[in-house]
């Protein structure tokens, strides 16, 4: 975030920090001349840069780990996936530190030096070398490394700058999942004859697959060269038949939980599809999507890892698949929650509606919505600096700098989770000085209140002040 970068050229004292921030599990320590500072992240201590851009909505919310809170419908939908990947072939890690290397979260799955996903507009960093994990794939190697199980599952908080609306929010939870063969271990060293025997014991399923794509494709999804096309076809036809399985376990406690709610109640048939997709560490790859009212949402990656990851892990022997779902979009259709900002609710009209549900997962209730409150749009309009003017101004944004999520970071940051959705609602260029003009619209909404148009007043003139403070735009 630019206006976190700019900061640094101050030497600001740690307790003027410290309010700055304004939460009490974020630490700053002023280190003697330097301008940059220390942050303590959740009980830990790290040396901020120029990548530094953190804020302190993100800070604050690194402890709440959804994940493992007994009867949150995060921590429920965790535990009914990992019903379906039993101990002790599958071993469970639901307790890894957010805060990794981008040699775990991208060098050791192979993502390229110039991957987008590495910018500072996409992902939090603490330093140029360390970042909020994006995905819960960032410690696969290490626990392929560890060689623990035969399998695993990781569950954990995840971090990404991204759009505001009702399906994205900068932090949401992700599964790992993992199932590897020992040639050394398998009878003959045949490692397709063993998976398919795994294959086998897997209980079969009624779902309607859609599957048109060959197993492996030489362009588009291509066969390792470590393996042979029956290895690799065992496994994908494994991991598939076990996420297929998935999506049946979820899908008949969300028919049964309906069905307790109204007896009348008739689904539609349910419908998945694999499509062939790209990972840069696992190859042939998948997606998965689910036909879910009258669209298809994609809901989970995988494929066969790559062997380079596990000859890195100490492992050449082994190989297998790997998958990675994100929990909330799965909670989302589990109990028809329709904003993904109540997983953050401390409200007990949400919290509520799930007690006792850790313990007895057969008991499954849809989310019924408390009252929905009116929402308050609000419009922004601002010119950028054209790429021209933008001389001593590097912190500046410019139309060529310029990123949407350097806006929502500041909308976030400022009306936190009363910001329903952001949209942009124009775009256009001056026709003489090339300028460019962009016009968001906010939805100032609560999910637990009636907001005053006074109040969404006086968010909306503090994000206008900070879009000008922070990127330096022209209001209109
Ligand atoms: N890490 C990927 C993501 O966040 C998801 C994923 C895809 C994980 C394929 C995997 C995998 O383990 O094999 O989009």
């Amino acid at each position: 975030m630019r206006h976190l970068a700019r900061k640094q050229r101050f030497t600001v004292s740690a307790e003027a920090l410290s309010l700055f921030i304004g939460w009490s599990n974020v630490t700053l320590q002023r280190l003697g001349t330097c301008t940059h500072w220390a942050v303590g992240i959740d009980g830990r201590s790290y040396q901020t840069d120029q990548w530094y851009n953190l804020s302190s909505n993100i800070t604050a919310s690194i402890s709440r780990r959804l994940h493992v809170q007994k009867d949150h419908p995060i921590s429920i939908t965790r535990a009914i996936i990992e019903s379906r990947f039993p101990g002790p072939t599958y071993k469970y890690y639901n307790n890894f530190f957010p805060v990794v290397s981008t040699q775990q979260n991208f060098d050791s799955l192979g993502f390229p030096t110039d991957h987008p996903g590495r910018s500072k507009t996409d992902t939090y960093y603490v330093n140029r070398e360390t970042v909020l994990r994006t995905h819960t794939s960032a410690h696969q190697a290490d626990v392929f490394r560890a060689n623990e199980s035969e399998g695993f599952l990781i569950s954990a908080d995840v971090y990404r700058r991204d759009a505001i609306d009702r399906s994205h929010y900068p932090i949401f939870h992700q599964m790992e999942g993992a199932r590897v063969w020992d040639r050394t271990k398998v009878p003959n060293g045949d490692i397709a004859a063993a998976v398919l025997k795994d294959l086998e014991a897997l209980p079969t399923h009624s779902m309607k697959v859609q599957d048109p794509n060959p197993p492996t494709h030489p362009e588009r999804n291509p066969l390792q060269k470590e393996h042979s096309q029956a290895e690799a076809q065992a496994i994908a036809a494994h991991l598939k038949r076990s996420l297929e399985l998935v999506v049946v376990e979820i899908f008949s406690r969300a028919k049964a939980a309906a069905i307790s709610a109204n007896p009348d109640f008739v689904d539609e048939p349910l419908k998945v599809r694999w499509i062939e997709a790209y990972f840069p560490f696992t190859s042939p790859s998948w997606e998965l999507e689910i036909f879910w009212q009258g669209d298809w949402l994609e809901v989970l990656g995988c494929g066969v890892v790559k062997q380079d990851i596990m000859e890195k892990a100490g492992l050449p022997q082994q190989l297998g698949w790997a998958f990675g779902v994100g929990l909330e979009r799965i909670a989302m259709l589990l109990f028809e929650i329709p904003d993904i900002r109540l997983f953050w609710s401390k409200d007990e009209r949400f919290l509520g509606q799930f007690s006792g549900l850790s313990e007895n997962l057969d008991s499954l209730r849809r989310f019924v919505p408390f009252s929905k409150y009116p929402a308050c749009y609000k419009d922004v309009a601002f010119w950028l600096r054209s790429s021209s003017s933008s001389a001593g101004g590097g912190s500046r944004a410019n139309s060529q700098d310029f990123h949407e999520n350097d806006v929502m970071e500041i909308v976030r940051d400022i009306g936190g989770d009363l910001v329903e959705d952001v949209s942009k609602v124009d775009e256009f260029a001056h026709p003489k000085t090339g300028r460019k003009s962009l016009c968001y619209r906010i939805n100032y909404r609560s999910l637990e209140r009636t907001l005053t148009n006074e109040e969404a007043n006086g968010y909306h003139d503090q994000v206008r002040k900070a879009l000008v403070e922070k990127l330096g735009v022209e209001l209109r």
